[in-house]
């Protein structure tokens, strides 16, 4: 196991009715700038609960932020929060209101004169400050509810990039699972399909012998594998979105990437999908991961084989077919999520391979994975097989 340095500062106020203690977290001082998206939590009722909850508080609010949160939306907040002088920001909704929160938490205390664009050229390291944030989250998948980033993407340059800094980290995370229950199958197959490829992107990697973090990114695999489904079925199963809610959350709060080796480069393929044709995040996630694992099923042997094993039972044949074994089984469970895994299932036919290839070039992708070496030829190769 490699040494670590773990701080996970998130309070969690987590079960129905959570709500009830969203007060108690913000100072008696504060000016809120509450932030929602295209309406959803008008519809569902959670931002009328989430407004009375702040009475007696100076509120503001800020909707319209967008799936995939565009830079050009997140300024008119940026805006708003400096002209306002917030202290305080609320988000409430999905990662992409998250994300796009910490964006403008960041933004809003950047120097003068400076365009905060930047922060996504850096990765987030010029960030110094931000204004506090907590969380209202309605959609579990993306983990942003507990961790420090943010992806944000600049409609203008067809740029989707990341961000880490421990400033934006939400100090408190409201996790109602009651919440979910309006979620359209669509979003709730995309949720489970991105917290999956959390934290496979963690575990299948090669072995450091980190016992506890692969015996619980097995737990977390298992427990999607068994309720995934089940969300789509029983909408309204409290257990079963609790148990997908917290899932979502563990997936990608630090703890089990903490001390191993991480891949993310599903990820960054996937975010030029996003950028250059509109694919939902967890849509891209599932056309190249199955991929990306067969490409690099060297390098990824010990622990692919181990994935096979311990979360699809997956023990007989040789190594290279219970890779394809585990691989196919991986592929089927994205699809009778309803997410389709190839290309071809969103009308792109390969021919956008060379521009995708560009874009990674120019956002630095040039050696990504555990071993960094998913080189530009590779990704070309990962895309190709995922046609
Ligand atoms: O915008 P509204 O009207 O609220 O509707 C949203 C949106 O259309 C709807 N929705 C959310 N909760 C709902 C609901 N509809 C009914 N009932 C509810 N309870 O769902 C749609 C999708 O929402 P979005 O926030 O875009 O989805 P998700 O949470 O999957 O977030 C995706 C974004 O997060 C980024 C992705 O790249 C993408 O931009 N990620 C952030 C990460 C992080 N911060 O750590 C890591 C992830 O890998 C990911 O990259
Ligand atoms: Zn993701």
């Amino acid at each position: 196991m490699f040494n670590f340095n773990l701080h996970t500062p998130t309070r969690i106020l987590f079960g129905k009715g959570a709500i009830a203690d969203l007060r108690a977290q913000i100072p008696d001082d504060a000016r809120v700038l509450v932030t929602y998206g295209g309406g959803s939590v008008k519809k569902t009722g959670v931002l009328d609960q989430v407004l009375s909850s702040l009475n007696g508080l100076e509120v503001i609010e800020f909707g319209g932020i967008e799936p995939n949160p565009s830079y050009e939306t997140l300024m008119n907040a940026v805006k708003i929060a400096r002209e306002q002088q917030v202290t305080f920001l609320l988000a409430v909704g999905g990662g992409s209101v998250l994300d796009g929160t910490k964006f403008i938490a960041a933004a809003a205390h950047y120097a003068d004169g400076v365009d905060p664009w930047e922060i996504l050229e850096n990765g987030g390291a010029s960030i110094t400050s931000a204004i506090p944030m907590g969380s209202v989250l309605t959609l579990p998948a993306t983990g942003s509810e507990s961790n420090m980033g943010a992806v944000i993407s600049r409609k203008t340059t067809g740029d989707k990039r990341a961000f880490m800094n421990p400033h934006v980290q939400p100090q408190f995370a409201v996790l109602d699972p009651v919440y979910t229950y309006t979620l359209p199958p669509r979003q709730t197959a995309n949720g489970v399909v991105d917290a999956f490829v959390h934290t496979v992107e963690q575990y299948v990697t090669y072995p450091v012998n980190a016992k506890i973090q692969d015996r619980f990114a097995e737990g977390i695999l298992l427990t999607l594998i068994e309720e995934g489904p089940k969300a789509l079925a029983e909408a309204d199963n409290y257990d079963v979105r609790a148990n997908v809610m917290w899932a979502a959350t563990q997936a990608l709060n630090g703890l089990i990437g903490a001390g191993v080796p991480q891949d993310w480069a599903t990820h960054m393929l996937g975010h030029e999908l996003t950028a250059l044709h509109g694919l939902d995040h967890a849509q891209t996630l599932a056309v190249v991961l199955p991929s990306l694992w067969n490409v690099k099923r060297d390098s990824k042997r010990a622990k692919l084989l181990q994935y096979a094993a311990r979360v699809w039972n997956i023990t007989e044949g040789t190594d290279d077919q219970r890779i394809d074994a585990a691989i196919t089984a991986t592929r089927r469970f994205f699809e009778s999520m309803g997410v389709g895994t190839r290309l071809s299932d969103y009308g792109l036919d390969g021919s956008s391979i060379p521009q995708l290839i560009a874009k990674l070039e120019e956002h630095g992708m040039t050696k990504l994975g555990e071993n960094q070496d998913i080189t530009l030829d590779v990704s070309r190769r990962i895309y190709e097989a995922a046609r």
